[in-house]
């Protein structure tokens, strides 16, 4: 069968969202060889991009003028509404053009199906004059976006299928939008990249070989989290002034995502650190391609997301190089491991809970290896991305006939 599926994507960077779209289109691309892919990205060229281009996808670079790709909810709050109005005028004007072009390169592509990634993009989308089905991909929750639900609101009865991370984006989707027809299709994992590696040499910037190190790896947004990691840290450094001389800790990631106010920026994470007195003990990093080595580097993953968490993948991604994991339990993420067998649930938003399970972790190594040789198990056997060609061609093709 050959088609053509036209993927839209508002970032090029490489966050979960992104990660999770290059194995759609893996897994599609091993199923069906001569498709016809191509991707709009709102956004300038970023790893995204070459990441695809190896894939055969055509490119697309369209980036969204910079007034409106800095606008979050939060720009449309009434105070942030009167400061930002002449900002806000010049963005409608921009965002016309941008319009105008956007449509030229859609119709000129002329795609069966098109397949959205992000918010920005769900909502350029079904705003132009579009014939094929189009699939929303729910990736966040949308309950408290509430410009973005009101947006949504008027756009999306021409969605002919919704994709959901995981049951918890699905129930929060429906909440707002009841009718909308959704389907979850759990994000997956390369299992061959995503593996343990024993022999591997610490990364260039995780060294310390004598040290238990934990990390935490996530988008600087700031729920996910990096301050109560900070905070359990300097809990632990009160607490256990001994066994933290035993550990290292380190923040992988970076702001890479436009939005403006909603993210921290690394000199605000530094100052934390520092005004918690725990500087000497935290190392920042930089994200990478290879972030299988990072996690390979490490002994304790932890993921301290402050709100119920869509899905998570850097949990499973850790899971699979049979890392114990430390999960904030709550949404998506909740659905990805089973309590103290193959990763460890705290509560969200609580760094005495967060501080307690690293100290644990950290004084077992016996804990440390049976829970990541069972998250490794779970993870072939739950999110291995061997099955998700087959489930994509069958929902894709199940669209494109009707
Ligand atoms: C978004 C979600 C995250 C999920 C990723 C991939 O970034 O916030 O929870 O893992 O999408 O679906």
């Amino acid at each position: 069968m050959s088609i053509k599926i036209l993927y839209l994507s508002p970032s090029s960077q490489l966050g979960g969202a992104e990660r999770s779209l290059i194995d759609n289109i893996f897994a599609l691309r091993q199923q069906l060889p001569l498709a016809e892919l191509s991707i709009i990205i709102t956004a300038a060229h970023g790893d995204l991009a070459s990441e695809l281009e190896t894939l055969g996808v055509q490119v697309f670079l369209v980036p969204l003028p910079a007034q409106i790709s800095k606008l979050g909810d939060s720009s449309f709050k009434l105070q942030n509404i009167i400061a930002n109005l002449w900002q806000l005028l010049i963005a409608s004007s921009e965002l016309f053009k941008y319009w105008r072009n956007l449509q030229q390169i859609i119709n000129k592509i002329n795609p069966d199906l098109i397949d959205s990634n992000g918010f920005k993009t769900h909502l350029l989308v079904t705003s132009l004059n579009v014939s094929c089905p189009i699939i929303w991909r729910l990736r966040d929750f949308i309950s408290s976006r509430s410009l973005m639900k009101k947006l949504l609101a008027l756009v999306k009865n021409k969605v002919a299928l919704a994709i959901a991370n995981s049951e918890a984006t699905k129930d929060d989707w429906h909440s707002v939008f009841p009718q909308l027809p959704i389907k979850v299709i759990y994000n997956v994992v390369d299992i061959t990249r995503f593996t343990p590696l024993p022999d591997s040499k610490p990364t260039m910037s995780i060294d310390h070989a004598d040290l238990i190190k934990v990390g935490l790896v996530a988008t600087y947004a700031r729920w996910k989290g990096q301050e109560i990691f900070l905070q359990a840290i300097a809990d632990l450094a009160q607490q256990q002034p001994l066994l933290i001389t035993k550990a290292r800790f380190y923040i992988v990631g970076g702001a890479i995502y436009e939005t403006d106010r909603s993210q921290y920026s690394r000199s605000e994470l530094i100052q934390l650190a520092q005004d918690l007195n725990i500087e000497n003990w935290v190392e920042f990093i930089d994200f990478r391609t290879d972030i299988e080595s990072i996690y390979n580097s490490l002994d304790i993953v932890v993921h301290a997301s402050t709100k119920p968490e869509p899905f998570g993948r850097t949990i499973v991604e850790a899971m699979a190089c049979e890392k114990a994991v430390i999960v904030a339990n709550a949404g998506g993420a909740a659905e990805l491991f089973t309590p103290n067998q193959d990763a460890i649930g705290v509560a969200p938003g609580n760094p005495q809970a967060l501080a307690e399970a690293i100290r644990d972790l950290i004084a077992s190594p016996e804990q440390r290896l049976a829970i990541g040789q069972a998250a490794r198990k779970t993870v072939i056997k739950r999110f291995n991305r061997d099955r998700l060609g087959a489930e994509l061609v069958s929902m894709y093709s199940s669209l494109i006939v009707c």
